[in-house]
């Protein structure tokens, strides 16, 4: 039997590519690209991301663990790849035997990677980041020359980066400049000694849309790579935004229609009673297919086109749908959860303030139950 996807997400490959090319423009001539690919590339299936990226030209990729470094070195062996997380203290000699770039933010664990590259007779290449107001990793930024120099004088690493990470660019146009301007500083007194780096970097998504490019020679975007825009009190304006595209579509199917009665109680709870007779489509996903629950009653789908409105709880491989108004509907019909269909489109976005979160999680949530199917030229 062919298989029957009940929920499954549809990954457009033309869509990636296109976001990069926009990507690399924006960015400038000479600055490299580091995609973001954390996290099963935000949940769109790492390998076949990686594979697409490598081919339309990123410069380096960002991972949050060392399994996930493998899974793209598996695709293209030397390719460059930093490790954002901190290593824990078992990762330090298979990051160094990986060949991984690693992030430190302290010289107790630049010197973890110097002598478990002196073990392996290797060269450990470290990027030092900086805590200009992110407050998770990171050296304070008038300590990081001194510790600069501390890294610099132990054998057998190299320090081939330096960052730092904005905590709320979509949000907080001051906030963010205080963060610029620390960085800036230390950049400046850095420049002024001549110190350089391979990867100076610091811009994710909002910052490489909402603020000046900076001083730096590398850009770490994620959630733009796939195609969403960040949402946040700042407005975002910048040229051809048509040309940024919704990388990953989450598609269903009707498994039941039935016309209920006025005052029937649908779902675990009984949040939602019918006000008249309603016409209810029973959908094949929810929960457990990462489609999050605390959107429930406020979520719309896509259905013939339109907008249908999600009835009661979500629960965990269902939800509820009034199709009332729908002129015709038919046992498996295909329903959008994410994406387009007619004229209407319901953005990752949108599917997460329903829920009260932001779109990286709404990607990352989706369960590994969920078929990634590409599409696309380069899809094989
Ligand atoms: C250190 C770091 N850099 C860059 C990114 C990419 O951010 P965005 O998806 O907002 O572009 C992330 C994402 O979480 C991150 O943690």
């Amino acid at each position: 039997m062919k298989p029957v996807h009940r929920c499954w997400a549809e990954v457009d490959l033309d869509a990636l590519r296109g976001n990069l090319a926009w990507i690399r423009q924006r960015a400038g001539a000479g600055v490299k690209v580091m995609t973001v690919v954390k996290a099963d590339a935000y949940g769109h299936g790492l390998k076949q991301i990686a594979g697409l990226l490598m081919q339309s030209g990123t410069d380096v990729f960002g991972v949050a663990n060392l399994i996930e470094a493998r899974a793209i070195r598996s695709v293209g062996a030397g390719w460059p790849v930093l490790m954002l997380g901190a290593c824990l203290p078992e990762e330090v000699e298979q990051a160094v035997k990986d060949q991984v770039m690693v992030t430190v933010s302290s010289l107790a664990e630049a010197e973890a990677f110097s002598s478990a590259a002196r073990k392996f007779k290797l060269v450990a290449r470290l990027h030092l980041k900086v805590d200009t107001g992110m407050g998770r990793l990171g050296c304070p930024p008038e300590q990081a020359e001194q510790l600069l120099a501390a890294i610099d004088s132990l054998p057998q690493v190299e320090t081939a980066g330096l960052y730092t990470h904005f905590s709320s660019v979509e949000d907080e146009f001051h906030y963010t400049q205080r963060q610029r301007t620390l960085f800036g500083k230390l950049l400046k007194s850095l420049a002024a000694k001549g110190r350089n780096f391979e990867y100076l970097h610091a811009n994710n998504s909002a910052a490489m849309l909402l603020e000046e490019a900076g001083p730096y020679n590398t850009v770490r975007p994620g959630l733009l790579v796939y195609g969403v825009l960040p949402f946040g009190r700042r407005r975002i304006e910048i040229p051809n935004r048509d040309l940024i595209q919704p990388v990953l579509s989450l598609k269903c199917r009707i498994s039941l229609i039935k016309d209920v009665p006025k005052g029937s109680r649908l779902s675990y709870g009984g949040l939602y009673t019918t006000t008249r007779t309603t016409r209810v489509a029973t959908i094949s996903a929810g929960y457990g297919d990462g489609y999050l629950r605390a959107s429930s009653e406020r979520a719309n789908v896509l259905i013939g086109g339109e907008r249908c409105q999600v009835l009661g709880r979500i629960t965990m491989d269902q939800m509820l749908v009034d199709v009332t108004k729908l002129e015709s509907v038919s046992h498996g019909d295909e329903v959008v959860l994410i994406g387009r269909q007619g004229s209407q489109e319901l953005t990752a976005t949108e599917v997460a303030q329903w829920a009260e979160t932001v779109p990286w999680e709404v990607l990352t949530a989706i369960t590994y139950r969920v078929p990634r199917v590409y599409l696309g030229a380069q899809a094989s």
